[in-house]
C-alpha cells in the first residue's frame, strides 16, 4: 500500500518488519519499499522534489513554461518523464546509440520527446546540454535532471527517512542499529543522511557498492575525488564513475560503514528477494538487499553485537530494468559460474 504525498509525483511507502521470513537473521529486519514508487524507483523522489520546486521558480521568475531535460536511459530517466508527466510540463530525453527499443517505447509512453543522439552516455549528455537546452527560448525554464548530484535531489530523497520518523512507521526508533542502502554516484546515500541529520539521529548507514564499481570505495581509499576509467558491472545503475562531493563529505561526517560485494552477489540478491518476496528489482537494489540473505556477515561486521530486537532498515531502491527473463538470466550466469 501506499498513499500520495501532497502534491509530489512520488508516494509515502511502506515500512515492513520481514524478520520471520528470513533464514537467522541477526536482529529485526524492516524493509523500506522504494521499489513501490510509481516509476519504479527512489529516483522520483528526488527528480520530482525538485521540479515541484522549479515549477515554483518559474513562476516567481515569470517563466512561460518549464521543461524537464535528461540524458538518462535508467531510473532517472524514467522518474524524470513521470514527473514532468505529473505536472504536465515537457520533457526531452537524449539517449544514446546504444539504447534499447525496451527503454525509448517505456519513455515515449510516458510522454517524453526521445532523441537518440551519439555513441556513448557522454556524447548523449554533451548534446541534450549543449545543443538541445541551448535551443530553449529565453521564458522558458529548463530542467536539468542529473541522477543524482543536486541539492533538491537529495533534499527529496530525505523524506524517506522523514516519513520513517514522522510517520511513527517503526515500533522503536531506538533500538535502529543502522540503515543499509546501495551506492552508485551517491544520492540515495546523501539524502539518508540528510534526512538524518534533519530528524536529529547519528544511526549508521551501511552503503553497499559492487567490486566492478567500487567508486565509493576508491574515493575514500585514495582519499579524494576520482574518477573510474572503466565500469563493467552487472549491476549497470550502480556504475557512476565518480562519487558525489558531497557523498565523500558526508562519509566524513556521519557514521558510515562500506560493503563491497561482487556484481554476481548483487544479482543473488535480486533473486533471493523474488524467490522469498515475490518482488522483482535491479541488481542495483539486490546490492543491499543481499545482506539479509548470502551477504549477512556484512550486517554482522559494520554493525557489531546485534542483538535480536535490535532493528536494521533496509532501502529496498527497486529498479525498473528488471523483469522475470532477466531474474532468469541472472539465475543462469550464477550457476555457470559454479
Ligand atoms: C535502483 C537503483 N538503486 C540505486 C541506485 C544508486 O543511486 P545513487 O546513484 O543515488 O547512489 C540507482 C541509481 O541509478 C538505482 O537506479
Amino acid at each position: 500500500m501506499t498513499t500520495a504525498t501532497t502534491n509530489l509525483p512520488s508516494v509515502k511507502t511502506t515500512l515492513v518488519e520481514v524478520t520471520d521470513k528470513l533464514s537467522n537473521p541477526p536482529c529485526r529486519i524492516f524493509f523500506k519499499n522504494e521499489y513501490l514508487q510509481p516509476s519504479g524507483s527512489f529516483k522520483l523522489r528526488g527528480i520530482g522534489y525538485m521540479l515541484q520546486k522549479k515549477i515554483e521558480e518559474a513562476k516567481k521568475l515569470g517563466k512561460s513554461k518549464v521543461i524537464v531535460f535528461s540524458s538518462s536511459g535508467g531510473n532517472a530517466g524514467l522518474a524524470a518523464a513521470y514527473a514532468a508527466k505529473y505536472y504536465n510540463v515537457e520533457c526531452t530525453v537524449v539517449l544514446p546509440k546504444t539504447s534499447t527499443d525496451i527503454v525509448i517505447e517505456k519513455l515515449k509512453k510516458l510522454g517524453a520527446n526521445v532523441i537518440v543522439h551519439g555513441d556513448h552516455w557522454g556524447e548523449a549528455d554533451k548534446y541534450l546540454t549543449e545543443v538541445v537546452m541551448k535551443s530553449i527560448n529565453e521564458d522558458e525554464l529548463p530542467v536539468y535532471c542529473h541522477p543524482f548530484e543536486h541539492e533538491l535531489i537529495w533534499k527529496g530523497h530525505s523524506k524517506i527517512i522523514d516519513e520513517i520518523i514522522e510517520e511513527g512507521q517503526l515500533p522503536n526508533l531506538n533500538n535502529v542499529k543502522g540503515i543499509v542502502c546501495s551506492a552508485g554516484g551517491g544520492g540515495l546515500y546523501n539524502g539518508i543522511v540528510e534526512g538524518l541529520k534533519n530528524q536529529k539521529q547519528d544511526i549508521p548507514v551501511l552503503v553497499i557498492e559492487t567490486e566492478q564499481a567500487p567508486t565509493f570505495h576508491e574515493t575514500v581509499k585514495q582519499d579524494k575525488s576520482i574518477t573510474l576509467s572503466s565500469i563493467k558491472t552487472l549491476a549497470s545503475s550502480l556504475g557512476s564513475p565518480y562519487l558525489s562531493p558531497k557523498a565523500f563529505e558526508n562519509y566524513k561526517n556521519h557514521p558510515t560503514k562500506l560493503g563491497l560485494i561482487d556484481d554476481l552477489d548483487a544479482l543473488k540478491g535480486s533473486i533471493d528477494l523474488y524467490d522469498k518476496f515475490g518482488i522483482i528489482t535491479e541488481p542495483a537494489c539486490g546490492a543491499s538487499v543481499s545482506t539479509i540473505f548470502d551477504k549477512q556477515e556484512l550486517l554482522i561486521e559494520n554493525f557489531k553485537n546485534l542483538q535480536k530486537d535490535d532493528i536494521i532498515i533496509i532501502i529496498v531502491c527497486g529498479g525498473s530494468s528488471a523483469n522475470e527473463e532477466t531474474l532468469e538470466f541472472y539465475r543462469k550466469l550464477i550457476k555457470d559460474s559454479k
